[in-house]
């Protein structure tokens, strides 16, 4: 499944550069080589960034 249609972004690349460190959309857009260009996919990326954090908050209680 695309994330970023402008990229071609999948949704295994988002969570890649997210377990890679990425903490904000666009290091995200770092990681993968690429630029937002319509920006519709931040608020996704921004939503997956956090639920990671809550993985990760929630795993270390
Ligand atoms: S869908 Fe990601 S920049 Fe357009």
């Amino acid at each position: 499944m695309y994330v970023c249609n402008c990229n071609g972004l999948r949704e295994r690349q988002v969570r890649a550069a997210i377990a890679a460190g990425a903490t904000r959309p666009a290091e995200v857009f770092k990681a993968n080589a690429c630029r937002p260009r319509c920006a519709k996919c931040v608020c996704e990326m921004s939503e997956m960034i956090q639920a990671s954090r809550e993985a990760l908050r929630y795993a270390a209680e």
